[in-house]
């Protein structure tokens, strides 16, 4: 496990943004403990760190796809463009016949001060 933020930095309720070994990661506190995943949207890649965040839920800023930063899960899958709605038909159409997959979560741990997380083996 590696550094990756003081334990203040990581707030229930907001995102925040990092690097480990060159990987993006968002973190947040979610029931008062810290967590993480891998900032890279499973539609296509894009970083997510711009997007919405709500409760335990980011939405990407690019297709609307929704996220629990606790568990990866997706929640909504590519609901239209840069903030805009758009008709389920166009929607299939940006999924671009990708299926919805959850974000990369990471194992996290916090003590004396810090967050400490690890990457997957194979995320480089
Ligand atoms: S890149 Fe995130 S929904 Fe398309």
């Amino acid at each position: 496990m590696q550094r990756v933020a003081a334990s203040d930095e990581v707030r229930a309720g907001e995102m925040f943004s990092t690097t480990l070994d060159g990987t993006k990661l968002l973190l947040s506190r979610v029931d008062g403990k810290a967590c993480a995943v891998i900032d890279k949207c499973t539609h296509l890649g894009m970083p997510m760190r711009k997007g919405s965040f709500e409760g335990t839920v980011i939405t990407c800023p690019f297709h609307g796809s929704r996220f629990d930063i606790q568990t990866g899960e997706n929640l909504d899958w590519v609901t239209g463009v840069m903030g805009v709605k758009m008709p389920q038909w166009t929607c299939k159409l940006i999924g671009l016949g990708k299926t919805p997959a959850p974000l990369t979560t990471l194992p996290v741990e916090e003590r004396d001060g810090s967050v400490y997380a690890q990457l997957p083996s194979n995320s480089a």
